[in-house]
């Protein structure tokens, strides 16, 4: 399963280790499209198994026995998108309940990653186990995505660390039995500092990860890293389960594929721009997307932002048809890799920043009908 790939994978990159904790990201369409894969992916990493019942509806849940599961139960923190609070209460309620399941269960703490982090949460924070035992987490009801993706968009945020609050605050309402829709931050955050791994499904083979801004938008992986006392950023994989053959792949390796089949690959970009005005347009958010990635993950090589810059900005002719096509999206495409360098995700030479602010300014000036 992917799961098991997950762990293997994980454990090789980590000396035989298992990660104590994984931080999922759920969402709707994407648990409607592997017919609830991604639910049963998590209860798998804490070792339970669902059971249907007559009907075939799952709403009972057994322990699988640790001498069965073979290795420790692993903790998981889930946020799930608004799209999945909405069209999936119970689902939350049986994460939840698998979750408390795991945590009140009398096993060796090395064992029960589970058990073990939510024994460490009830004594600081004076809580029954159940209470501790808290991972299900979302927006608050009517509310959705982490408006992380806005800020990046319109490039109105100072550091990463203001992103990262941005999501802490809005992401951190717990769901399930006990707790619906209350704001548990404390809870959110303590479970978040024992993530070894963040890991989510694409759901489809056509939108990947820099097609739309929510799928950086949903990333907590540098969060954990400033949340984590060793500042270590957490392993990040996302698992491509729309094919029969489900992939496993690191974050990075899907940003550069997703990279190399779209913004840098030419039967893609030469499509984009037989529309015209909106296949430039098209480029642009994708590089926009891209930036996300840096922001929220680190996940985004120097060689891509390289590649674009010459493949968008130093090769003359191309700069030229986009200029003409769209002065307005072509602008922001420059201003972009300008934003990116000035954040520190680009290093180049001061030769291409140069031609850069030039062309910035040329821009302006078209845009601005100024000769
Ligand atoms: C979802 O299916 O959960 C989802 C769809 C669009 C944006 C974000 C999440
Ligand atoms: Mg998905």
């Amino acid at each position: 399963t992917v799961v098991d790939r997950l762990l293997e994978r994980q454990r090789l990159d980590n000396n035989g280790v298992y990660p104590e904790t994984i931080a999922v990201v759920l969402w709707g369409t994407d648990n409607i499209k592997t017919y609830g894969e991604s639910l049963a992916q998590v209860l798998c990493m804490i070792g339970v198994k669902p059971m249907p019942d007559a009907l075939g509806r799952v709403n009972r849940l057994e322990l699988i026995p640790l001498e069965e599961l073979g290795r420790p139960r692993v903790d998981v923190v889930v946020n799930c998108s608004g799209v999945f609070r909405d069209l999936f209460v119970n689902q939350m309620d049986l994460i939840d309940r698998a979750v408390r399941m795991a945590a009140e269960a009398d096993e060796p703490l090395e064992m029960n990653f589970v058990r073990k982090h939510a024994i460490a949460q009830a004594e600081e924070f004076g809580l029954t186990i159940s209470q501790a035992a808290t991972r299900v987490f979302s927006n608050s009801s009517g509310s959705y995505s982490s408006n992380v993706n806005l800020a990046v968009e319109n490039s109105t945020w100072e550091n990463e660390e203001e992103l990262q609050q941005m999501y802490l605050s809005r992401k951190s309402f717990a769901f399930g039995g006990n707790v619906s829709n209350t704001q548990q931050r404390q809870l959110y955050e303590a479970s978040l500092k024992t993530v070894d791994m963040t890991f989510q499904n694409l759901d489809s083979s056509e939108i990947s990860l820099t097609d739309v801004s929510h799928y950086f938008d949903s990333d907590p992986t540098k969060l954990v890293g400033s949340l984590r006392k060793d500042g270590k950023k957490p392993a990040s994989f996302i698992a491509d389960t729309t094919t029969a053959n489900a992939q496993v792949r690191t974050l990075t390796e899907t940003v550069r594929l997703d990279t190399r089949t779209k913004i840098l690959n030419p039967k893609w970009y030469e499509g984009m721009l037989k529309s015209g005005y909106e296949g430039v347009r098209e480029i642009s958010k994708r590089l926009v997307n891209t930036m996300g990635w840096s922001a929220t993950a680190g996940a985004v090589d120097n060689w891509v932002y390289e590649d674009v810059n010459d493949v968008y900005v130093n090769d003359k002719e191309m700069c030229d048809r986009l200029k003409n096509l769209n002065p307005n999206s072509f602008r922001k495409i420059v201003g972009t890799l300008l934003e990116v360098n000035g954040r520190g995700y680009w290093e180049t030479s001061e030769e291409n920043l140069d031609r850069l602010r030039e062309l910035y300014q040329e821009l302006e000036d078209r845009i601005e009908g100024v000769e």
